[in-house]
């Protein structure tokens, strides 16, 4: 048995007398006053707290300050805290920075679990289901059909791509909730777009979390902290903007923002409340920040993994074209596109783009593994280790589709890059249709080629922060016969 798993006899005693091992969670030694800033701060976190699983195991704990965290490394983990005990470990962490950039609470992302969070979120996920029902589909086609046209138009030219991902990604958003999509060269779209990341990137950065850990600092100058401020200011002066310009809209023929729509007039049984201005201001900023980067980021580490692997580039063609006989594909062939389906799941194992989730807070004392875990312990999801798991995963760091296809389902049980449990991702059938229409489209009409026979091919590393994104790269988008 390796080092990495918790022995057995530990295992059984602790389930008896779980408190006795409260303070017993393997884990490097923290230094005084900073605890592990110097683990926490490395480049590419998930990678590295990946290897520290290889030496602690996969339940360790880091500490910042005097703030304790918890680390799950192993889908089986992950699953007993995110599903099992959905209800000890659903809330968030309470921190200062995150009530500043969460709009006094609002947010689905950032709030804490409550009964109001619960309606809310309830409300949200109804409003986005009944979007992908009636208006999805539509809405995914069109937006491919632009992105062909861009495609073709670059006259096979090696160009990067991610711009243009990114625009066709953050237009399904816009569509749903606005009514509107945008050019590449919109000022609107630049504009909320630079915003929405500046904040992600700043929130992510160590000058603005070591405010959460050291609240002296709070009584210093800080840049980027007051930069951080002016960005959210921009982004409720846009976003409002839009939602402003929808309410004087609404009895107008012109009124078409589905998640509004629905936002507002809930299906099913009466609501336990109703949502203020405020609910749907910061549930609109939730899935533009959350359905924009991501799908995007997704998109382009398929191009990115295709470009080292032109063999599984001519297999989907093969499928797609022996099965849909040159159609373009609906989410309802899904089931008919087993390899196609397979090479989505390997993305998404190998680079899960939110590679640590969104960290976790016990609401209520519990346990995991049967080590005591104190109400208030921030949990995080380390999903990026559960994917390259060697326990359950053979050959963890190579790109094999075909492990989605042989077995008992076992993979697509462990793989879990979208949570799970009270928490599991919003848009999870958003981003399962965007991700399933996009490849097949773009598969069926294009030969992705690298960008020159010098230059290296696409870094496969990527760059870790709140997402995990390809560092950029050109390739050549050559239209099929
Ligand atoms: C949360 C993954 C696309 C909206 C999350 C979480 C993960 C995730 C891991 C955190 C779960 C947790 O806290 O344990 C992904 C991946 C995507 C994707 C891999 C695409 C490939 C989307 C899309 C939307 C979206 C398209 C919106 C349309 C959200 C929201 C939350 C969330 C609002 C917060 C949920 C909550 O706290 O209750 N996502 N996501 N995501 N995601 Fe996604």
């Amino acid at each position: 048995q390796s080092k990495a798993t918790i022995s057995k006899p530990l295992h059984c005693l602790s389930l008896l007398f779980p408190r006795s091992l409260a303070n017993s969670l393997p884990g490097p030694t923290p230094l005084p006053f900073l605890g592990n800033m110097f683990e926490l701060s490395q480049d590419h976190l998930p990678i590295y707290l990946t290897r520290l699983a290889r030496q602690y195991g996969n339940i360790y704990r880091l500490s910042c300050g005097s703030t304790t965290m918890v680390f799950l490394n192993s889908s089986e983990l992950i699953r007993e805290a995110l599903v099992k005990k959905w209800s000890d470990f659903a809330g968030r962490p309470h921190s200062y920075t995150a009530d500043k950039v969460s709009g006094g609470g609002f947010s689905i992302s950032l709030g804490d679990y409550s009964e109001e969070w619960k309606s809310h979120r309830r409300m949200a996920h109804g409003a986005l289901q009944r979007c992908v029902a009636e208006s999805l589909h539509c809405l995914i086609e069109k937006q491919m059909l632009n992105l062909r046209q861009v495609l073709l138009d670059y006259n096979s030219k090696p160009v990067d791509l991610s711009e243009d991902f990114t625009v066709a990604t953050s237009n399904i958003i816009t569509m749903l909730a606005f009514g509107k999509s945008y050019e590449k060269s919109s000022v609107h779209l630049q504009e909320m777009h630079s915003c929405l990341n500046r904040i992600v990137s700043l929130w992510g950065s160590p000058c603005i979390s070591a405010l959460d850990s050291f609240p002296l600092l709070r009584k210093l100058p800080n840049a980027p902290f007051t930069r951080l401020m002016r960005e959210v200011a921009k982004r409720d002066e846009l976003i409002g903007g839009h939602l402003d310009e929808l309410k004087r809209k609404k009895d107008s023929k012109d009124f078409a923002a589905p998640l509004l729509q629905f936002l507002q007039s809930p299906e099913g049984r009466e609501p336990k409340m109703t949502l203020t201005d405020s609910h749907i201001h910061m549930t609109t900023v939730d899935l533009l920040i959350g359905g924009t980067e991501t799908t995007a980021a997704w998109l382009n580490w398929t191009i990115a993994f295709l470009l080292h692997r032109p063999e599984v580039q001519t297999k989907v063609y093969e499928e797609l074209n022996s099965v849909l006989k040159g159609q373009y594909p609906r989410y309802s062939d899904r089931h008919r596109l087993p390899y196609l389906c397979a090479v989505i799941n390997e993305v998404l194992r190998l680079r899960p783009v939110a590679p640590l989730a969104v960290p976790h807070r016990a609401i209520r004392d519990s346990s995991i593994a049967g080590y005591f875990i104190p109400k208030n312990t921030i949990v995080i999801p380390n999903l990026f280790g559960a994917h390259h798991d060697p326990e359950v995963w053979p050959d963890p760091y190579n790109f094999k589709p075909e492990r989605f296809l042989e077995g008992d389902g076992r993979c697509l049980r462990a793989l879990m890059p979208f949570g799970g449990g009270a928490r599991l991702c919003l848009g999870e059938s958003v981003a399962k249709m965007e991700m399933f229409l996009f490849t097949g489209y773009l598969l069926r009409d294009f030969q992705f080629l690298p960008a020159s026979t010098e230059e290296p091919l696409p870094d496969l590393r990527g760059v870790a922060s709140v997402v995990l994104k390809a560092k950029p790269y050109k390739v050549i988008a050559c239209p099929r016969a």
